[in-house]
Formats: C-alpha cells, structure tokens, sequence
C-alpha cells in the first residue's frame, strides 16, 4: 500500500526545532512526508535536517526544480497538510490566500485536510488580527490547534507555545485516519465537560468520585478532528491538555455549572461526560476538621447540587442547540437510562454499565446510546474513541 503523504510546512519560529520531532514521528509510523520550511525558518532549522530526516528533497522556493511544477503538485499530491510551527505571519498569509513561497502556493493547491500548529507570543496570539485570521482559516475547514499555555521564548509564559509534538502528531493521525470528507463538525462549536468534580470539606478534603475525563477527552479529541471548535471543561482530571480545544478548568459542581452555561450560550452541541456530585457539603470548614479524643466525629450533612444537565436541557441557549448526556449505571442499565433521559430531558444519553473494574480509569469503553426518538445504539467493548465518534455521527445525523 502507497503511503499517506504528508507535507509539512515549517515557518519561521523558534519552535521549529520541535517539528523535527513531528517529522520524527511521522515517518517511523509510516508517512511520506515533504517538508517545506519557509526561508525564515531556516534560520531556526536549515535544508539540510530537514532533508536528511524526511529522506526527500527540500525546497522554499517556487523557483527550483520548475519542470516538476512543485507549487501546484505538492499540495495536489498531499494526503494531509500540517503546518508546525505556524507564525503569526504565516496564518495572516494563509488566511488571506497569499501565494509568496511554495508553503503558501502548497496551502492553496492542497485539497486535503490542513492542520495548523500555531506558536507564538502571547500578545501576538490575542491580536484581533491573528484571531479573525484564524477565525477564517477555521471556517474553511482547517484544523487550529490551540497553542499551550506555559513558558515562551525567553522568561516570559503564557498561552502560545507549540503544543507537544506528541499531541500535533495525535491530531494528524486522527484526521488522516477520517479521511478528507470528515469536516462534518466544521463551523460547529460543541462544549464538553469532562472529569469528576470534588467538593470541598474543608481545606485537605473532600468528596470526589473515580471518573478519569478519559472519555470526554476522546470526545474533545474526535471533535477537533472532525473540525469543531471545542470547549472542553474539566474537572480534577489531571491529564495533559488535547491539542485543538480550549480548555476551561472547574473544579466543584458549581464551578462546572457557570463554566458549562458560560461556554454553551454559543454552542451547537452541550456533551455533559463528567461525573457531577449530585451532593456537596452543607458547610465548608475553613479549618481542617480535626479529631477529637473520646468523640464521636460529627456527622457530614449534605445538600443537593444542581443539576446541570437537566438545566442546560431544559432551557436550551439556542434553537436547534443538542444536549447529550451519560449516565453511570450498575443494575437495570436499560431501564434506568431511559428514564433518565426522559427525567433529564436530553437528546442523546450515552448509558455506561458501571462496577469496580469496568469503566473508570480504563482506555476502553462499551456503551449504548438512548436518543429521545427512541433509538438505541449498542457500541460494542473498544476504545473510548470509537464511541466518541458513534456519539458525533448521531449528533451530526441529528444536524440534518
Ligand atoms: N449531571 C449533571 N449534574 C448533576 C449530576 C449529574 O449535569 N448534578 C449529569 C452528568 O454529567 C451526566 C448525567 O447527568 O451526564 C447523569 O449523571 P448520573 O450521576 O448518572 O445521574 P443522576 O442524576 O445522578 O441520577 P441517579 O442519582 O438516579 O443515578
């Protein structure tokens, strides 16, 4: 089988370096890959690794080897465009459809999926300017990751680092696996909730469950593979960002509460994966609550939490907007689940059979999926991703 070809654009940033790592992984999982660096980038990193690293010639210029047409045929030819790092600059001249070296002639010939890995200070990153660039590079189809947030060039930090190339290399996986007709979430923005919220005893303590986010996060990351622009709000699961989705921290019920309202004014699709405490603490102890010789310790009383799944469903923030919901269940799962997706009110429930071994934690996953329509779909034992993408397909089905 002919392998999938990938070019790789390079621009110009400090982080380049790091695209050796991508171009890295791409190759020993059996990719193709055409570099093609900007001729700023080549300060950062020359021709020659490039080169040496991909195994295929190198150029920036559309001047070189003209009988090959390479400004027209790379970009034909390419299964998957990636662009790491991707300079201020270089989003403002792919935005605009400018065609000044054979990176950006390649961006306009390619008919096939293109990612973006941007990096770049901070105020660079929130100018208006580079978020309407792009704001339109997403419109058109094109996946842009969400820089991370930590240390930059020098001492400063802040959000705009290249994400880990381990993470870009997951995106390209993802949308190469889906092919170039899975833009079926572009202009889309779905809002996740992922994790287990804790609630607070007192300042060492509190009451949480076992929920890892693992499935949320594969929703996050299906999702952005599927070109959506995603919200994803965890709680207290510790893992390390997805590349492509805004990421929003809460850690209590209430927390989770304002941060899934705020972000789904906007939404077409609200997904609550996370375990919400149905319960928390009446009283928060702003001491730790120590033990006492010879008593008894005092009771824990406890009070509801809101319910923001049945909230969000009930007062929906737009026309059209789709509600999904999980349901942790150990006995009668069926029975249980449909009646709570009649309680809750949602389109969609994802039904998990729950016990000591099965489910949290694991990396995979066996579910059925309620819809208010009365349909039931059995997602058979595999990985968590599978059925994230079961819950997109039914979502974008409802879409019409
Ligand atoms: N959920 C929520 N807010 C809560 C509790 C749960 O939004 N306070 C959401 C979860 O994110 C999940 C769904 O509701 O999508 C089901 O949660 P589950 O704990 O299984 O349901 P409960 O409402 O707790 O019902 P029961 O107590 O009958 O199990």
């Amino acid at each position: 089988m002919e392998k999938p070809r990938v070019v790789l654009g390079v621009s110009g940033g400090i982080a380049a370096y790091k695209a050796c790592e991508l171009l890295r992984r791409l190759t020993e999982s059996g990719h193709d890959v055409r570099v093609v660096p900007t001729e700023a980038s080549l300060n950062f990193v020359g021709a020659a690794t490039w080169s040496a690293l991909s195994g295929n010639p190198v150029s920036t210029e559309v001047w070189e080897s003209v009988h090959e047409v390479p400004h027209v045929r790379i970009g034909q030819a390419a299964d998957l465009v990636v662009v790491a790092p991707a300079t201020a600059d270089m989003l403002a001249r792919a935005a605009h459809g400018l065609a000044d070296d054979l990176l950006t002639n390649t961006l306009l010939t390619a008919r096939c999926p293109v990612v973006f890995a941007p990096a770049m200070h901070t105020e660079m990153w929130e100018h208006p300017a580079t978020q309407e660039n792009v704001a339109t590079l997403r419109r058109r189809g094109a996946v842009v990751i969400e820089p991370a947030v930590g240390r930059l060039t020098g001492v400063d930090t802040g959000k705009g680092r290249l994400p880990d190339p381990g993470e870009i290399f997951e995106v390209c996986r993802r949308v190469l696996a889906r092919g170039p007709g899975a833009r079926d979430l572009a202009g889309r923005h779905v809002v996740i909730s992922a994790g287990g919220t804790r609630e607070p005893l007192d300042p060492v303590r509190y009451l949480g469950n076992r929920s890892s986010g693992k499935q949320g996060y594969a929703l996050a990351r299906t999702a952005v593979a599927r070109r959506a622009r995603v919200t994803l709000i965890e709680a207290n699961t510790g893992l390390p960002d997805p590349a492509g989705a805004d990421v929003v921290r809460a850690g209590t019920a209430v927390q989770l509460r304002e941060a899934v309202l705020k972000a789904s004014a906007d939404a077409d699709v609200v997904v609550m994966a996370a375990a919400v405490a149905d319960f928390r603490p009446a009283a928060y102890a702003s001491g730790k609550i120590k033990k006492k010789d010879g008593q008894e310790p005092a009771p824990i009383t406890l009070v509801r939490n809101p319910d923001i799944l049945a909230e969000v469903a009930a007062d929906r923030a737009r026309p059209g907007q789709l509600v999904v919901g999980f349901a942790a269940e150990t006995d009668d799962v069926l029975a249980n689940g449909r009646e709570k997706l009649r309680r809750k009110g949602c389109d969609l429930l994802v039904v998990n059979e729950v016990g000591e071994r099965r489910t949290f934690g694991s990396e995979e996953n066996e579910a059925v999926v309620l819809g208010s329509d009365g349909g039931e779909t059995a997602v058979p034992y595999g990985p968590k991703e599978a059925l994230a993408d079961t819950v997109w397909d039914l979502v974008t089905a409802r879409f019409g």
